[in-house]
C-alpha cells in the first residue's frame, strides 16, 4: 500500500518525527528558518498531511498548492491564527493543534517576564556586564513589588488560569477579564475576581495577556488601553504580538504612561532591528520561547504527529480545531 506523503515544515523533536517516518513518506524542511513561500507551496504538492508551525500561513493558495489529496493540517502550536479555518473547512481538510501540553511552561515564562520586568532583571544584568556597577546604591534599579500586588489577567483560559494559580504564592490579588465570566468554581479555586476591562487596566500593577489573536483582540492593548493603566504598571504578553499596538506601547514606555513591559511575542516576528521597543531599557523581549522546554516541545511533537497521522488515515483527530 502507498505510504501517504506528508510535509513537516521544520525539524521537530524525534518524539513526533519518529512515528510519522514509520508510516508515511516523510519530507522535512531541515533549515533553521521557515520555508520561503515558494518552497512551501512546492513541497506541499500532493501531500495528504502537512505539519505546520505558527510561521507558516495556511490559506487558499497553500491548500490549492497541496491539492485534493490533502486531508489534514496539524499545527505545532496551540494557537492557530496562521490558519484560515474556513478555507480548510471548504475543502474538508481537518485542522489540529496542541492544547494543554504547553500550558504550564507558558505560565512559567509569563512569570519569568513578570518578575524580570517588575524587578528590572534584564537591566541589572546589562548594568553589571557593562562595568557600570560601582557600589550598592539606595536608589539603584528600583522596581515594583510583585508580592502583595494586583495581577490582572486578560483571558482566563488554560494558560491564564495557570498564571493565576502561581499568583497565590506571591499573595496577590487576582483580577481577570474575558468575554464570558468563568464558573464560580474556577473563580473560587483561583481566588480570581471578574472585572470589566477598564477596571482591570486601572487597578492592576501587572497586566498579563492570555487571549488568542482574533479580529476582536488585534490591538486590544492600544494607546487608549495603555493610558488607563497605572504609571508603574508592567505589561506582559506571552500570547501573540499583534494583540498589542507596538507603536503605542513604545510611546507609553518612553513617556512613562506605564512602567515596563515583558514580551515573549512581538509584531512582527522577528522584531525589526530598528523597532523603537529595542531602544527602551524598560522593555524586556525574548524570542517567542514560552513553550521552549525540551519536555514540552517533545509533547507538542507527539501531539502534532498524532493529529497528522489520524488525519491522513481519515480518522478523527485527537485534538481537533473546531472548524464550524
Ligand atoms: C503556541 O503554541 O501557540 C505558542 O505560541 C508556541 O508554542
Amino acid at each position: 500500500m502507498d505510504r501517504p506523503r506528508v510535509f513537516v515544515a521544520r525539524l521537530i523533536p524525534e518524539a513526533g518525527l519518529g512515528p510519522i517516518r514509520a508510516s508515511c513518506d516523510l519530507d522535512v524542511w531541515t533549515e533553521d528558518t521557515p520555508p520561503p513561500r515558494a518552497a512551501l507551496l512546492d513541497r506541499v504538492a500532493g501531500c495528504a498531511g502537512i505539519l505546520t508551525l505558527l510561521t507558516d500561513r495556511v490559506d487558499d493558495e497553500l491548500l490549492d498548492a497541496a491539492g485534493p489529496r490533502l486531508r489534514v493540517v496539524a499545527n505545532y502550536a496551540v494557537g492557530y491564527d496562521n490558519i484560515d479555518l474556513s478555507a480548510c473547512a471548504r475543502r474538508g481538510v481537518a485542522v489540529g493543534n496542541t492544547p494543554g501540553v504547553l500550558t504550564e511552561s507558558t505560565a512559567d515564562l509569563a512569570w519569568a517576564l513578570i518578575l524580570a520586568a517588575a524587578r528590572r532583571v534584564g537591566e541589572g544584568d546589562r548594568f553589571v556586564r557593562s562595568g557600570s556597577w560601582r557600589t550598592w546604591g539606595p536608589m539603584l534599579l528600583l522596581g515594583i513589588d510583585v508580592h502583595g500586588s494586583t495581577l490582572g489577567i486578560v483571558g482566563l483560559g488554560r494558560i491564564g488560569q495557570a498564571v493565576a494559580r502561581r499568583a497565590a504564592g506571591f499573595g496577590m490579588t487576582v483580577l481577570y477579564h474575558q468575554r464570558e465570566r468563568a464558573s464560580e468554581s474556577v473563580e473560587t479555586a483561583l481566588g480570581a475576581t471578574f472585572v470589566d476591562f477598564d477596571e482591570l487596566l486601572a487597578r492592576s500593577d501587572i497586566v498579563s495577556i492570555h487571549v488568542p489573536l482574533t479580529d476582536e483582540t488585534r490591538h486590544l492593548i492600544d494607546a487608549a488601553a495603555l493610558a488607563r493603566m497605572r504609571r508603574t504598571a508592567v505589561l506582559v504578553n506571552t500570547s501573540r504580538g499583534p494583540i498589542v499596538d507596538s507603536a503605542a506601547l513604545a510611546a507609553a514606555l518612553a513617556d512613562g504612561t506605564i512602567g515596563a513591559a515583558g514580551l515573549d511575542v512581538t509584531d512582527p516576528e522577528p522584531i525589526d532591528p530598528d523597532d523603537p521597543l529595542l531602544r527602551l531599557s524598560n522593555c524586556l523581549i525574548v524570542p517567542h520561547i514560552a513553550s521552549a522546554t525540551t519536555a514540552t516541545r517533545a509533547r507538542m511533537a507527539t501531539m502534532a504527529a498524532a493529529n497528522l497521522l489520524a488525519g491522513v488515515r481519515g480518522e478523527p483527530l485527537p485534538t481537533p480545531v473546531d472548524l464550524a
